[in-house]
């Protein structure tokens, strides 16, 4: 088959989402809904409101598409066959990213191990012609000089000697951040080769850096998401993520990271082992924390404090090391993403935690 002949529409039937109750995987419910797809929404618990109502409010008259919901979970071999069976694409969004106190090695599990069962399923399923992974950007960044342009042709664990002896299995169960970027990256390599094998579906993913946008429900402000961090400034508390709260911010707007997938369903240049990077578009969606806070603040006049990092005069006491920078170019000339402005996107977060009622109106 050509990979035109993989590409699917609202025509070819059903689609499945997976993690469909989460921040990025509501978004993408979304999205494919109002396209017009009938949209299978993978959930862990179905009679949980706080992460299924949002969803079955999307079935509103006028929506184009609809929704119902299918249990489903990742450690559970078998349970996505339901689901899965008669769809034509499915975006698999849902992972045990460590949010909830998962160990390193659940999170390996969860966001590796695990996926074999779910690429069975889609295979089992007769009918799945695109299968779209939620990787993430730590694929692909590893150790580079500052200013180092990451593209889809990094991954990571290139540059091993950079990382001093700690990029092996052997971190896995002792280190988060190593066991995340493994599984993804592993995962990548296994979907790719799966569906070259089997020559009846195409596997392509999409790699977020810092995804930032509005919440649809308030299950959506995990603890430690970029998000989550964003809220935490506007409460006036200082940013303690990074390094001492210094970071080079490289956002990617969550209905973008939504419809980057969407697209890859129905992609006719993209084919199998593509991977699209889900960053800022330009420099402009790149902001060191001093900056993202100098933002909120000419947005917000009325707030008293916005945290960010340790300033003295006006001027950051230390300077950031310059990365990640990426930008998601290829997803805008192959797939015609037309990403929103920094601007828009971090006024819509902060926004939405306040139209959730999350924060205050006094801030
Ligand atoms: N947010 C970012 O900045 C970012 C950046 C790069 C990559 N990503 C990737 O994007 C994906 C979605 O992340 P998110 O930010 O939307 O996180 P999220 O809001 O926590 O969503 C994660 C989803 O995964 C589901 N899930 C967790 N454990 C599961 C299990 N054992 N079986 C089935 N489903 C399970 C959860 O479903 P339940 O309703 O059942 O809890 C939830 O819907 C993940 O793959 C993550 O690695 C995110």
């Amino acid at each position: 088959m050509f990979s035109a002949q993989f590409a699917v529409s609202p025509a070819d039937g059903p689609i499945a989402v997976t993690g469909a109750s989460g921040y990025i995987g509501s978004w993408i419910v979304q999205d494919c809904m109002e396209q017009g797809y009938e949209v299978r929404a993978c959930v862990r618990d179905k009679n949980n409101p706080d992460k299924v109502e949002h969803l079955l409010d999307l079935n509103y008259d006028g929506m184009r598409g609809s929704v119902s919901l299918y249990e489903a979970d990742l450690f559970k071999p078998g349970s996505y066959d339901e689901a899965f069976k008669g769809c034509a694409a499915v975006i698999h969004a849902g992972a045990t990213v460590g949010f909830n106190k998962e160990t390193p090695q659940e999170v390996y599990d969860g966001c590796f191990k695990e996926n074999a069962h779910v690429i069975e399923s889609v295979k089992r399923s007769g009918s799945v012609k695109r299968f779209v992974f939620t990787s993430s950007f730590a694929a692909v960044s590893h150790p580079r000089p500052e200013g180092y342009v990451f593209t889809e042709k990094d991954w990571c664990g290139d540059n091993i000697e950079a990382y001093k002896g700690r990029w092996s299995e052997e971190q896995i169960p002792e280190n988060r951040d190593i066991a995340y970027a493994m599984a993804k990256a592993n995962s990548e390599k296994l979907i790719y080769a799966e569906a070259e094998a089997d020559g009846s579906f195409e596997a392509l993913a999409i790699l977020p850096l810092h995804v930032v946008g509005p919440l649809i429900a308030p299950n959506h402000d995990q603890p430690w998401s970029w998000q989550n961090h964003i809220k935490g400034m506007m409460l006036g508390k200082a940013y303690r993520g990074g390094r001492e709260g210094r970071m080079l911010w490289n956002a990617a707007d969550v209905r973008d990271v939504a419809r980057a997938h969407r697209l890859s369903i129905e992609t006719t240049i993209g084919t199998n082992g593509s991977r699209y990077i889900m960053a800022a578009p330009d420099r402009s969606g790149e902001m060191y924390t001093w900056q993202l806070q100098a933002l909120l603040e000419s947005m917000y006049p009325m707030v008293d404090e916005i945290g960010g990092e340790p300033m003295e005069e006006d001027m950051p006491v230390k300077a950031t090391y310059d990365a990640p920078r990426a930008y998601c170019l290829l997803a805008m000339q192959e797939l015609g993403l037309e990403p929103f402005d920094i601007e828009t996107t971090i006024r819509d977060t902060v926004d939405s935690y306040y139209s959730l009622g999350i924060i205050g109106a006094d801030g």
